[in-house]
Formats: C-alpha cells, structure tokens, sequence
C-alpha cells in the first residue's frame, strides 16, 4: 500500500524530470510571443568613472533598432534608481556615474536580438575615470574615495551589525589558558547557474495587464516590488502577473532585482510590445550579485583540557557598489550568527561591516542560508587550528566540545535555539564509515616516508527555513509558507505553492507530503509553483527554506482536508465523526476496519453527497509561520594527497554524513548533497573572482573562471542520521544547502592537516596548485 502511495521516506522518481530529460522543459527563452522584440544591455568598461556623453545617435540610425533607453530617459518617469530588497538603492541606468565594470549604462530595443547587440555596439559613451576602490578594507578608511555620493552618509560603510556579550566575551578571552586566532578569506564568487538571468515583459496597453515570464526564484515578491517601483506609472499589482516557468539553477542569485528586469519591463511598456531580455554568459558571470567577499578574523579561547570557552569574530563584507542581496531586514549579516557552530560557547561577539566598493553587487546567499557558509567555515577551521595548538586530534576534540543530544532544545550564546541535533552521533558515524583510524595510521606511515596525505573534518551546523514571520522580513514582508490544496472530485489533486523549483524537485516531494497526508497515490497529485495568478502568495525559495516552510504548509493544509474529509466519510458510513480514525490510509470506524472509505471516495462525495450543514468541495490554503527555525547538520571527512611536484590537491575521499530529519524523498536529499558537495569543493579548490586594482574583473568568463566538471569530482560517499525538526508538522528540515555549508571547511581542513607538520596552520580558498606548491618550495619539500 506505502509503496503505491509514494509517501514520506519513497524514492519516488522525479516527476519533472519526464520534461527535462526529453528537452522539454519551458525556460524564459523558449517563450516566443507574435512581434517580440529583444533588449541587450550596454555596459561599463570602467569601475568608476563620471559619464561625460552618451551619443545614441549611430545606434538609432541602424534598421531594426527601436529604442535607445538611458538613465536620462528614465528619470521623467522616476524609474532611474530602483530599491533593493536589502532597503539599500540601485541605479537602474545611470545619469552621470558609473560604480563597477560591466554596470548598466544604457538598453538597446530592436526586432531581432543580433540588431539589439549591434544597437549596443554603436552607444558612444564617453568617460571620465574616477578613483576606484577595490578593496574593502582600505573602502573603511578615512581618506577612501566616497563611492556612493547620493547618501547622506559620507564614508563607504554600509551598515554595523553585531551580535552577543562583548564584555562578556573579553573576560571568557582574559580568562582562558588558550587562544587561537585566524585571518580568513573567503573570496567572491560567483552562482554560473546553467541559465542565465533573463525576462519576457508583455505590456497590455488596452487593460493595463503586465504579464512576464522571468527567471526568479521569488515571484510573488517580484510582482511586489514591482508595483510598488511603477505603481505610478499605472502598474497595479493585480493586473501584474509574474511567472516563473523552469529554472535552470537559482542557487541565490535568481533572488535579486536586476537593472536588466525594470528596462525589459519599461521597454515593453514603451513599445507596447512584448521583450525579451536574455544575459549572456559574460554578463551573467560580470555583473550578476556575487557571493562571499567576507574578510574574516577568528578568535576562539579554550582551556587547556580542549574545552571551547569563546568565539571573538571580526568582519568586513563588500558589498559592492549597492546592498543588493537579500538578506532577512533585520539581519544584514544573514545568518552569520550560527557562527557558533556545534558547539556551547559560553560567550561570544560577532560584529560585522557592511562596506561598498566598486565592484557588482555582491552578498547574495549562493546556496547557504544568508551567510551560514562563511560562519561554518570560520569555525570549522578555527577549531582545527585550537586542535593544531593542543596537539589534539580534531576528531577528538569535537567529540569533547560538541553540544550533546540532551541539551536540546538548545539556546546558543547568540542567541538562537537550535531545534535538535546528534552530532557525535554523526561524526562517529562518518568516522566509522570511511575508517578514520586506519586513515590516520595509513597518514603517520605516508608521513615518514615524505607523502603528504592529509585528513579533513567539517561538523558543522545549519539555520535554515526562514522564517518565523516575527524575526523575517524581507523589505517588509514576512517570511512564511503557504499552500492550498484542491482534491477534485476523482479523487485527483491539484497543490499549490508560493515557493518555486529551480531544480529541485518539488513537484514530485510537495506530491509526496500531499500522498502521505490524503492517501492519494502521488501520480494522482499535481503541484504547481511559480505563478503568481494561481499560486498563493509566498517569498519564494531559497536558503533551503522550502521544505521548512512550505513544506509545513503543505502537511498542514492537507490534514486541514482531512479533517473536513472525516466529517464527509462519517456520513457516508453512517458513524459518528468521533468514531471515525485515519488509518493505513483511509478513514474508518474505530474498531472496524471493513468499514472504511478511502479519500478517493470521500473526495467524489464531497461534489455529490456532502452532508447538510458541511460546505462542498474539498480544499484547504495554509499560510504556515513556523516557531522556529529547523538546524540541519552534518560531519563530513575528507582525504586528500598532495602532489609535491606540481602542488595538486586530489581530493581522494569524502564522506558526507548529514541529517535533516525526516526525509522525504531519499533520491532526491541524495541528488541535493552530490550537488552541494561539488559546489563545496568548487570554491575549496577552484572558483574565485578578483579584480586589479582599477576594479577590471578577473576571471569573468568560463575560461578563467574554473568550475569543477566530473573530471575534477571525486566519487562522493554518503550516509545519514534521522534526529527529527520537533516543531515541523512532518519532522523534516532543509538540506539543500547543507553540503555546500559544510564541505569546504572539511577539504581545507584536510590540506591543511597534510601540510601541518611543515608548520602551516592555514591556507586561504581556493587551494590552488599555484598557491600550494609556493608553500612546498617555501617549506623545502617542493620536488
Ligand atoms: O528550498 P529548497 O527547495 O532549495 O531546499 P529544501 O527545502 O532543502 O529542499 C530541497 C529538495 O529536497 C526538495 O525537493 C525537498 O522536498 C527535498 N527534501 C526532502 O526530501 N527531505 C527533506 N528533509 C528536506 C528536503
């Protein structure tokens, strides 16, 4: 009966992937509407720099070309800046500054898109250079250039965040017997989703309809912000409609408002007809918000027994040029807060500077919840760095520190209660699978013979599911799930969410809650996201916050039918309600089995055969605010064997151990950790964004930028724990992000481990050869 039910816990196959495999899935730029028209982008090759001129002139001349749009145009209609969701401002165009390489400067309209890239050719735009800072640090003194002059604030410095007992945490310092302390970079990067960014704008000029088709993973706030920027110009939100068909990859930065959206949009409601706006690769890679860019300083006080006392962390993130990110309203800093970890600090203080520089927008959260990778980075190294100091074993010494089973709920000295956790439970376990005892012997033999074998350990802690609508806001609006749930008459339902799939799955896992709850076999159930006409109302996913939140709404609105369902299945049997139990899929009365009615039945009764006095039909909507938070967790161990010739790191083993409670769909939690394991190892070893010092990106296109392909992927090991949400209606908690989270921080680790008897107690990400082998020939071992 389970198996057919395809519930909680199945392996259900995908259901979307019967489109996507055939080439059949429905992204932005398969949406060709009669008499579109296309929109390219000119942008700035300077990082900061005054625009003298901009002479359309020659663009306008060539056949095909519509329109020229530049920030002069926008500003009778009050459209050249824009807000961010961060509360900050964007420039959409700019009237007379540029503020980082590849910015917006004007859009070309013409009818087809290889005209609108010869339009954008043909903009003479001249420049005036202007001082350029690149470097956060620097941004923060006194004497730095002032990049954003339409604040009132004259210094570059965005906003201070911090959190914990400052006093508090210098005494724990004084007090204690050891202290390690940590300079750490985690550099920018960047998402490099399959699918760039892009847009479809169709402008109804007879009934004020705007409908687009675009690529955000947050529909429903889009369709906000955009009637709340052109509300006066005519756009309403109810005549807007927003749809997000498939995505090829969000990973976070599907969640911005990008200039190119409002000029898709503006274009269309000046031309009357329908544009199309697709990045390209390099702009995607370019001027797309970034993530990390946090220039971390660590400071962990511990006894001399190895217990952790307290954690001192200083940081300075660049932003960019404009806050775009979007990060809850209340946390700038995301959720750098779980800095902690797994551990029960008694004291700690965390502060953070928010800082503009002349570079694209950065800070968005690239699939970890508002700034958790960072904070497990952070910690997971520090903690190696007291075992290295301790002479411990970094296993061992977790083991001691962890915070144990019993003590949860948990209330961590920063202030957030973890819902529940197991973490010896799943270091051991981790170790147990990949034979840590044996690795270390193997590791000591290798060491003595001058192979340079290292062992890498990352438990790190989660905070994902935002949000509790009292702590979560983003621009205002709260932060909650939703789903409504229609069962028709057959016995066939349709679900509803105001979360969207990017990947996934959860046309197939939202099913899986909906057949667990109804007893409807989930080939019977269909789930539908992303458009803001049918979907109810929700700030969309990311921060893997789907299956907290909305997936909560889900389990809730269905025991909403099924509790309606009882009252239908009693008539029909002829009982009494409170005779009537759910059981083995079924409604039936108490104590007699036979007597049963499946909802499949209940459903045909309820547009039949409903009793008096109990509306008909058969649905439910569930705006769910979670208590809490949900903390998911994981011990990874890495193996890694370095190549003393060219400085190589071979990743040669990993096992990931994660738990995020009940599971739904095991295949697909599987998928989620394969992937975010490789986009762990991608900016461990490989990716990274710099710019000289006149603020040029370097690295912005696929030839520099080193993604990892299957060439460079090791073959990821994996089990798990089960330590159930407490507070989620099915127990569940995210995972989508976990292993991105936690697995740099085990790689680093590792390298670090096999480079430790030569004296090296960190190594700034990505671990290149380059970077590797200069500290083989500084320490005398290169050959
Ligand atoms: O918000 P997002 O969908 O990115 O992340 P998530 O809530 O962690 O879910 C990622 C995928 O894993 C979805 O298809 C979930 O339904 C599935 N999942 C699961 O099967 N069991 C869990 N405990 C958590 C997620």
């Amino acid at each position: 009966m389970a198996v057919e039910i395809g519930g909680i816990g199945h392996s259900v196959q995908r259901k979307e992937d019967a489109r996507f495999i055939r080439g059949r899935g429905n992204y932005v730029d398969d949406v060709k509407l009669p008499g579109m028209v296309y929109l390219d982008i000119v942008r700035s090759p300077y990082a900061h720099a005054r625009i003298v001129k901009i002479d359309t002139s020659k663009a306008l001349a060539i056949p095909g070309v519509l329109a020229v749009i530049t920030g002069k145009d926008l500003v009778p209609l009050k459209l050249e800046w824009m807000p961010t969701l961060m509360g900050d401002k964007q420039m959409v165009l700019p009237t007379d500054t540029v503020m980082y390489q590849a910015q917006e400067v004007a859009a070309v309209v013409a009818t087809e898109r290889y005209i609108a890239a010869d339009g954008v050719a043909a903009v003479e735009v001249e420049y005036e250079p202007l001082p350029v800072v690149v470097d956060p640090i620097k941004a923060l003194l006194p004497d730095a250039p002032v990049i954003r002059e339409d604040r009132a604030q004259k210094n570059n410095q965005i906003w201070h965040w911090e959190a914990g007992d400052k006093a508090g945490t210098d005494k724990a310092f004084r007090e204690s017997d050891v202290v390690v302390k940590q300079d750490i970079y985690i550099p920018r990067i960047v998402v490099a989703s399959i699918e760039t960014c892009g847009m479809v704008a169709q402008f109804d000029k007879i009934d004020g309809q705007l409908t687009v088709w675009m690529t955000t993973q947050a529909p429903h706030a889009i369709r906000t912000v955009i009637a709340l920027v052109a509300g006066h110009l005519g756009l309403a939100e109810h005549k807007i409609r927003v749809i997000s068909p498939d995505i090829g990859g969000g990973f976070g930065g599907k969640v911005p408002v990008y200039p190119g959206y409002v000029l898709t949009i503006g274009a269309s409601v000046l031309t009357g007809l329908p544009v199309k706006w697709i990045e390209d690769r390099s702009e995607n890679i370019q001027a797309d918000s970034f993530a990390r860019d946090y220039h971390i300083t660590a400071e962990l006080a511990a006894k001399k027994d190895g217990t952790m006392r307290a954690l001192r962390v200083k940081t300075v993130a660049d932003h960019g040029a404009f806050d775009a990110a979007a990060n809850p309203s209340k946390f700038p800093a995301g959720l750098f807060g779980i800095v902690t970890g797994s551990y029960p600090f008694e004291k700690a203080f965390v502060e953070v500077d928010g800082v503009y520089t002349n570079k694209p927008p950065g800070g968005i959260a690239y699939r970890c919840s508002f700034r958790v990778t960072e904070a497990a980075f952070a910690i997971e190294r520090l903690v190696d760095i007291l075992a290295l100091e301790l002479k411990r074993d970094p296993a061992d010494l977790r083991l001691q520190n962890f915070i144990p089973p019993q003590a949860f709920p948990f209330m961590s000295t920063l202030g957030w209660e973890y819902d529940s956790g197991n973490y010896a439970g799943a270091l051991k376990l981790a170790m147990d699978k990949i034979g840590y005892a044996a690795l270390r012997r193997e590791q000591a033999e290798k060491r003595k013979r001058g192979e340079l074998m290292g062992i890498g350990i990352s438990s790190f802690t989660e905070i994902v599911g935002a949000g509790p609508s009292k702590h979560f806001d983003i621009l205002g609006l709260k932060m909650f799930g939703s789903c409504e749930i229609r069962v028709h008459p057959t016995g066939k339902a349709t679900v509803r969410l105001g979360v969207k799939s990017q990947g996934q799955g959860h046309e197939t896992t939202f099913g899986q809650i909906v057949a667990e709850e109804l007893g409807l076999p989930v080939a019977d159930i269909e789930v539908e996201e992303g458009d803001t006409d049918t979907a109810p109302y929700g700030l969309g996913t990311y921060a893997s916050r789907s299956t907290p939140v909305a997936g909560a709404a889900t389990a809730v609105a269905a025991r909403k039918i099924r509790e309606k369902g009882k009252l239908i299945a009693a008539h029909l049997l002829e009982a009494s309600p409170d005779d009537i139990e759910w059981k083995d899929y079924k409604y039936q009365v108490k104590g007699v089995p036979a007597k049963s009615k499946t909802m499949a039945e209940v459903a045909f009764a309820a547009y039949t055969n409903h009793p008096q006095g109990v509306e008909a039909g058969l649905e439910a909507v569930d705006y769910y605010d979670p208590p809490n938070l949900t903390f998911p967790f994981g011990s990874y161990i890495c193996v890694v064997d370095i190549d003393k010739g060219t400085g190589e790191v071979k990743v040669r083993r990993f096992f990931a151990v994660d738990d995020c409670g009940t599971i739904i769909n095991p295949m697909i939690v599987e998928g989620q950790i394969h992937g975010g394991l490789t986009m762990g190892l991608a900016p461990a070893l490989f990716e990274e964004i710099n710019y000289d010092k006149d603020g040029n990106i370097q690295g912005g296109t696929f030839m520099d930028y080193l993604l990892p392909t299957a060439m460079e992927t090791p073959s990821w090991e994996t089990a798990k724990t089960t330590t159930p949400s407490p507070h989620h209606p099915i127990g569940a908690k995210g995972v989508g992000e976990s292993a991105t989270v936690g697995a740099p921080a085990a790689i680093a680790n590792a390298v670090v481990d096999a480079l430790a008897h030569l004296g090296v107690r960190h190594i700034d990400i990505p671990i290149t050869p380059w970077k590797v082998q200069r500290i083989l020939k500084e320490k005398g071992v290169a050959e």
